[in-house]
């Protein structure tokens, strides 16, 4: 089964890699978070990355992987992170729970200047739902001045309910819990900019400033969410 996900997702990797190399016009959404930093002059170089939900990086971590000049991709599943690891040549890749090692602050370096933290939605039965549980920790890690952090969020979450049916009742619970909110039917309604505005509140503040906030949607209910923070002090 991992397999064939493997060569499904390399497959459309060359294709999606075939166009962005032809037709300069075409880009991903993590092409468009790279060329918005970019033209904020934003985006640190060289990047010292980390992907803490790295999956076998053909998602996005190989639209900026060129960029970095440190990589660091965590990945639970074992076969996953071998194959990351024969893509991404100079990166670490860590086979393990990033959630836990960022807990426990067993990540590789103090700082990192380019965290991104992509989806769990559907993925792996698990004790962790999204980036709740790592949320409020992974300031500490950003830096050392200053830092962009990506995370994929969710929104407009009936249309999840349209393509996939009821939204899970533990996972209306976490997701009530973290975004503060009180009736199930404001999971279902939650908005982009609802969520933007949530994210801003929590970053935590006098320690961090956020100097830019964006959203990319990269479909009709997952969008990254894009800070530039920067430390006060
Ligand atoms: C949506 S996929 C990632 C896709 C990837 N970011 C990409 O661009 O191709 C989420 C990945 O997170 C991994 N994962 C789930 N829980 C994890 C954890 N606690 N620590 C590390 N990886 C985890 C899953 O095995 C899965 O491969």
């Amino acid at each position: 089964m991992e397999k064939l996900q493997i060569a499904k997702d390399l497959i459309k990797r060359r294709a999606i890699d075939i166009v962005r190399r032809k037709i300069e016009r075409l880009k991903t959404p993590m092409d468009m978070v790279v060329l918005t930093l970019k033209a904020q002059k934003d985006l640190p170089e060289p990047l010292i990355a980390l992907e803490l939900f790295g999956g076998l990086g053909l998602g996005h971590t190989a639209d900026y992987e060129p960029l970095c000049s440190y990589l660091e991709l965590w990945e639970i599943k074992p076969n996953y992170a071998k194959f990351a690891k024969k893509l991404f040549k100079t990166a670490t890749v860590k086979t393990g729970d990033s959630i836990k090692a960022i807990k426990e602050k067993k990540l590789l370096r103090e700082s990192y200047n380019f965290i991104v933290i992509d989806n769990l939605w559907g993925c792996c039965n698990q004790e962790y739902y999204e980036h709740f549980d790592l949320f409020s920790a992974i300031f500490d890690f950003l830096g050392p001045k200053k830092g962009v952090l990506i995370l994929s969020v969710l929104y407009n979450m009936d249309e999840i309910v349209l393509k996939e049916g009821n939204i899970p009742q533990e996972a209306t619970r976490k997701i009530k819990e973290f975004y503060g909110i009180n009736g199930d039917k404001g999971v279902i309604n939650l908005d982009a900019k609802k969520v933007i505005d949530i994210y801003k509140n929590k970053v935590p503040r006098g320690k961090f400033n956020i100097t830019s906030t964006f959203l990319v949607p990269r479909s009709s209910f997952i969008a990254y969410l894009v800070m530039v923070i920067e430390r006060n002090g």
